[in-house]
């Protein structure tokens, strides 16, 4: 016994020997006690006993900014943010432990003793806190920030991520990467948007780590303690965001990174892609097929076949002898073409873009000056530095070549960068606009560089807008670019993750975004391929692909039934072009998505983050989406609180509420908002066409009031921004009844001369009154998509997929009218 005694006795002194020395040598090197104050402004810079240098800035009253080295601070550079700080009054005081700063919107509290922050609402409850005795350290060149877990926090975002909509209890890494069939777990997959937002007690906030190196985020996974952001090099440098609302967490965010420019309008039609359509004939043969079968279509797309021997900036003689000719051809056809580019340029003495390249010295190097090379398609290449102002020009010039062949898109494909090998050497030397890098920090911000480049080129020399699409990027992509998730599968949980990627990207400020409808690697069942593609007709940027040795993935592909289902959603997303365009606008303005994550709407509502409603989303503000596997005839929706129209019926089904409900193949479930303003128009085959001259408006009576603002504009060039717009804003005011439409702003003269109203859910409404006079009001029937002719799983088909209702048409003058219904 007192051999045991005497033993422990010796332990316990040695491993307290032990930890006093651990204390010394610490591998983990942790901020140290605040021992200098400036205060400048809206900044407070700070140094530390163990010499970290801290900036602390108020960026706005509701964003603040932390950067942290253990050098003296950088040069104040970012690829992502391009918002200005605001002037701001906030008030900073100190005292011997803490320094407060005070904003109308927030308090930063910074203790000194060590270094740590913690984040108020103006009436003092926590936001966010570092965790006590972790706060921010230094594994070598690696410095993380570890905040406190608080009780029930969940965390969404973070961009292009797999995984569940409430990311609680999981850890992700951010490193640009090449994922060809990625599993629908895989992480990391092609974009970096270090940018998430935490959810507790009924608050939540944003944060944005602005550093390109590779991130890594815990949000409680293999602990119980905290939540983190690390980077493998360069500076802590973050913005603290906090709003009451996640819709003005996401405004502010992109006030920071910036908003999606308003795309051509062809580019919110149906685009048609396949790896590869070849020669010049199969690809007319196509337009021509969608053309004659009456499935609307806008995008035709030229994966890397049209190039001769991949070659960039080429074409492929045998097969495109006239390019020019075949867009114009298409053009006539109401298509507009959009082709690959892949940022390799083959080594290959007298091709000319490598010469060009060499002459200019635009490629990355070898810290020896020697070019890097890596394989691709083309075989080994060189890659631009789009880093660099002398890459960007020179790729600006090469970009006008495509301008002069009748090109609208440019889909940026390849950029992570992807080599074979998939493991570019980190000693590549990036120019990083003057701050001369290694791939480390260059490698996550190389396809944003290049989608700017492109969309800059393309501005400039295609004379209007073009359509920009980009498989990798940065935080600020939306600046520039669409994006879409990449090499899926064609299998139904792909189909389901897909929909998170996108409300994801939604939440981490990207509006424009799609994936391959149908899956790129395998073949899609028939069940899973219709469901697909009506899936399809209500996201972002609608993209039909498939890989190079797969099933023909076009809406006839699949058998007759399936291409009328096909049609009939290609048809109402066409039908529903002035909506989509208006939330398109939408985005431009405050930075909120297209696909929007019930997080948005109903943050505090904790069914709508239950594994099994993940996937639902709304469409624009109206449209509420509920995506089923192929594999289920019933399916369990969730309705949040307020009403909800089935679009197809026209029936009510309340919120707060679970329901299971059959699921048809031809059918998938879509339920209106009620109080929802939705204006629709006539048929089209291509955005080329001209629609009648009636807008039509679905209003959905509610119990909230509600308000749309429409937007027009000639779709296709710049001349928004000298003010030729046609914009109204229309407002439904659910105790007295009302439509009021807004006095139209802009010079642009609308498409429509009539605007109808129908009207949902108002019982027999019987007298309407336009501007206090009695309008008539006529007896109509809606129907958002026809009858299927053989395909009914429910057995007999259905004649009339519609219900009666009641319109009336006035006319479209420019000025200030109401309706009361
Ligand atoms: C990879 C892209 O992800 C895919 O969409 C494309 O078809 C192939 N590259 C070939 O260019």
């Amino acid at each position: 016994m007192k051999i045991l005694y005497n033993s422990i006795l010796t332990l316990l002194a040695v491993s307290a020997l032990n930890f006093a020395a651990s204390a010394q040598d610490n591998p983990v090197h942790q901020v140290g006690n605040v021992n200098a104050v400036t205060i400048e402004g809206q900044h407070v810079n700070l140094s530390t006993s163990s010499n970290e240098h801290i900036r602390l800035s108020v960026y706005s009253p509701t964003i603040v900014r932390v950067r942290m080295d253990k050098k003296p601070l950088g040069d104040d550079f970012s690829y992502a943010v391009v918002g200005k700080p605001q002037q701001v009054k906030a008030n900073i005081t100190q005292n011997s432990n803490e320094i407060t700063i005070t904003t109308d919107s927030l308090t930063a509290r910074i203790s000194k003793n060590p270094f740590a922050v913690a984040f108020y609402t103006p009436n003092g409850k926590v936001i966010s806190q570092d965790e006590q005795g972790l706060t921010t350290s230094w594994i070598g060149e690696e410095v993380t920030t570890y905040k406190h877990m608080q009780e029930g926090e969940r965390f969404i975002g973070l961009g292009e991520k797999t995984g569940p909509l409430d990311r609680r209890g999981n850890g992700y890494t951010n490193w640009n990467t090449d994922a060809y069939g990625y599993a629908v777990n895989q992480d990391p997959i092609y974009s970096t948007i270090p940018f998430y937002i935490g959810i507790h007690d009924g608050l939540n906030y944003g944060i944005f780590l602005d550093n390109t190196y590779q991130s890594d985020f815990n949000f409680g996974a293999s602990n119980n303690r905290f939540s983190s952001f690390g980077v493998q090099g360069g500076e802590m440098d973050y913005y603290f965001i906090y709003h009451t609302k996640v819709a003005d967490i996401i405004t502010s965010y992109t006030y920071l990174t910036g908003r999606m420019p308003i795309p051509p309008l062809w580019s919110l039609g149906y685009q048609q892609n396949r790896y590869s359509y070849y020669p010049d004939a199969e690809v007319m043969r196509i337009a021509r097929t969608l053309r004659e079968k009456k499935i609307p279509a806008d995008g035709i797309t030229l994966d890397i076949h049209y190039m001769d021997a991949y070659k960039l900036f080429t074409w492929d003689k045998n097969r495109f002898p006239d390019p020019a000719g075949m867009n114009k051809q298409l053009e006539d056809l109401g298509f507009k073409t959009t082709v690959i580019v892949d940022p390799g340029i083959k080594v290959e003495p007298g091709y000319h873009a490598y010469e060009s390249g060499k002459k200019a010295d635009i490629f990355l190097k070898y810290p020896d000056g020697q070019y890097y090379t890596g394989q691709v398609w083309p075989g080994w290449t060189h890659f631009p530095d789009f880093t660099s102002e002398k890459g960007r020009d020179w790729w600006r010039n090469q970009v006008k070549r495509f301008a002069d062949d009748g090109v609208d898109g440019l889909w940026n494909d390849m950029n992570e960068i992807a080599t074979w090998g998939n493991k570019m050497p980190d000693n590549v030397l990036f120019n990083y606009d003057g701050h001369l890098t290694t791939s480390k920090q260059g490698h996550n911000v190389y396809a944003l560089e290049m989608v700017r480049t492109s969309y800059e080129g393309a501005r400039t020399t295609m004379n209007k807008r073009p359509f920009i699409l980009t498989r990798a990027g940065f935080a600020g992509l939306q600046r520039y670019t669409a994006i879409w998730t990449g090499d899926n599968r064609a299998e139904d949980d792909h189909m389901l993750a897909g929909v998170r990627l996108l409300t994801s990207l939604g939440l981490s400020g990207v509006p424009f975004t799609g994936m391959d409808i149908g899956g790129f690697t395998g073949n899609p069942s028939v069940g899973l391929y219709a469901r697909w593609i009506q899936l399809g007709a209500f996201t972002p940027y609608f993209r039909n692909h498939t890989g190079v040795n797969t099933k023909s993935s076009e809406p006839w592909a699949y058998g007759e039934e399936v291409t009328e289902i096909a049609r009939n959603f290609i048809n109402l997303r066409y039908k529903l072009l002035p909506y989509l365009y208006s939330t398109f606008y939408e985005a431009t303005q405050n930075g909120l998505p297209v696909a929007r994550s019930l997080a948005i709407n109903y943050t505090q509502d904790p069914k709508i983050y239950d594994g099994q409603y993940q996937n639902q989303y709304l469409f624009g503000e109206a449209f509420l989406i509920a995506p089923f596997a192929s594999t289920v005839n019933f399916g369990k929706v969730y309705f949040p609180e307020g009403k909800w129209y089935n679009l197809y019926t026209g029936e009510v089904e309340s919120g707060n509420q679970e329901k299971i409900i059959p699921l048809a193949y031809n059918k998938m479930p879509v339920y209106v908002k009620a109080g929802s303003i939705v204006p629709m128009q006539s048929l089209i085959q291509t955005t080329a066409e001209q629609p009648t001259d009636t807008l039509t408006i679905q209003v959905y009576k509610g119990d909230a009031d509600n308000a749309f603002v429409y937007y027009e504009d000639d779709g296709k060039s710049y001349d928004y921004e000298k003010g030729q717009y046609y914009k109204r804003t229309i407002r439904y005011d659910a105790r007295k009844n009302d439509l009021a439409f807004g006095k139209a702003e802009g010079s642009f003269n609308s498409k429509f001369n009539h605007i109808k109203v129908v009207l949902h859910g108002f019982g027999n409404a019987s007298k309407v009154k336009v501007n206090g006079k009695s309008g008539k009001l006529n007896d109509d029937f809606v129907s958002f998509i026809d009858p299927i002719s053989r395909f009914d799983p429910q057995g007999a088909s259905n004649p009339t997929e519609g219900y009666k209702v009641k319109s009336i048409v006035v006319e479209n003058n420019n000025n200030a009218f109401t309706l009361n219904l």
